[in-house]
């Protein structure tokens, strides 16, 4: 098992296919694109698979997420999920993409064994998703997520990040857009994890700020906080439900005390955090040719030496050198 000095168990891997990625947000990375790992260094396919196979035979891992940069953009993407569902015991599998791609690659993804998706989607107007992504590409992430559906790769949810004058006036048409297709929305606080280095915490739409935005025009029931385990999201009810709206607090309301998650990046190191400063190289382990025990013993340790909480809010706070789509969501 994978359990740190805190006693949180690792049972959510969240692996990084490629930083490489096809929009350039601007809360992620800047227009000019940034310096992308050298192919060398990117872990193959069969490298992903057998670490992955560690990792769910070996230390209890129960959920892989594939993230980027843009995962779909990794043309492997469907064999390495097809040779994901066959590890025993079956982990869930679950994608977090742009969309761009999904409505020629849903059905093929949803038949190699992908069990669902998440889509981040920040805005409905065209002339703003070329503003925030610096590409014209809004309709083909609308295209996507309906394939998304049909594929049945369900629930499908979407994610937004709001942006003080840039999308804060679209909480509730984004709202409306989900619920009448039957995605589950939610709506993450921006975190310091932009490759500019950019972020300031006053520019930053909180989660209280969010929930103001939607209480104008809709009425929100909290969520048994039962259900929420160790989700990031807080959910609330819809005008009584069963639709449901999520917010992702991740700074103003850490989670970090119901962590579950350990990262591999597409380089092969492990991250025990978002916000890690550390990282342990299992891509050298493996090529120097490690067994699957000494493999496993490396990762248990870096697990180990996770730290409580992400510390924004710490005096000394650094933001790790590694940007969110290098990372990963
Ligand atoms: P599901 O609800 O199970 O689908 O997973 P998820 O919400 O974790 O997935 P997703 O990849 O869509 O991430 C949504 C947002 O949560 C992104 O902005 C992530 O960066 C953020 N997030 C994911 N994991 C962590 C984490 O460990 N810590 C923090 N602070 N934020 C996270
Ligand atoms: N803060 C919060 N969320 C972010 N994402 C990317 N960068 C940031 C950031 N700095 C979101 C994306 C995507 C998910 C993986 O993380 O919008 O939905
Ligand atoms: Fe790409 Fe995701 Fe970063 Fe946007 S947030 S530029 S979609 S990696």
């Amino acid at each position: 098992m994978l359990v740190d000095g805190f006693g949180r168990v690792a049972t959510d891997l969240r692996v990084s296919l490629t930083d490489r990625c096809n929009l350039r947000c601007s809360y992620c990375m800047p227009p000019e694109g940034l310096d992308w790992l050298p192919r060398p260094e990117l872990l193959t396919d069969d490298e992903v698979v057998r670490l992955v196979g560690v990792g769910v035979e070996r230390l209890g891992v129960t959920e892989v997420r594939y993230t980027g940069g843009e995962p779909l953009l990794r043309r492997g993407l469907p064999d390495v999920v097809r040779r994901t569902a066959a590890l025993r015991p079956r982990p869930q599998i679950s994608l977090t993409t742009n969309g761009i791609g999904l409505g020629r690659l849903a059905g093929p993804l949803a038949e190699a064994g992908l069990d669902r998706v998440n889509v981040s989607l920040d805005t409905l107007e065209a002339e703003t998703f070329t503003r925030l992504t610096h590409r014209d590409r809004l309709a083909d992430v609308l295209a996507g997520l309906a394939a998304a559906v049909r594929a049945g790769l369900t629930p499908v949810k979407v994610n937004a990040v709001l942006m003080r004058g840039i999308n804060d006036h679209e909480a509730v048409p984004l709202l409306r857009y989900c619920l009448e297709r039957g995605y589950e929305l939610r709506f993450i606080e921006q975190m310091p994890l932009d490759a500019q280095h950019g972020w300031k915490r006053d520019d930053m739409v909180t989660a209280d700020e969010i929930l103001g935005l939607l209480s104008a025009s809709f009425a929100l029931t909290p969520d048994e906080p039962a259900s929420r385990g160790s989700a990031p999201a807080e959910t609330f009810l819809v005008d009584g439900g069963p639709a449901r709206v999520g917010v992702i607090g991740s700074v103003t309301r850490p989670f970090c005390g119901a962590c579950d998650r350990v990262r591999l990046t597409a380089d092969g190191q492990v991250r025990n955090c978002l916000f890690a400063t550390e990282e342990s190289d299992l891509r050298a382990a493996l090529r120097a040719g490690a067994d699957d025990d000494d493999l496993a013993a490396r990762w248990v340790a870096a697990v180990g030496r996770k730290r409580a909480g992400h510390g924004i809010d710490d005096p000394g706070f650094l933001q790790p050198a590694r940007p969110m789509s290098a990372i990963g969501g």
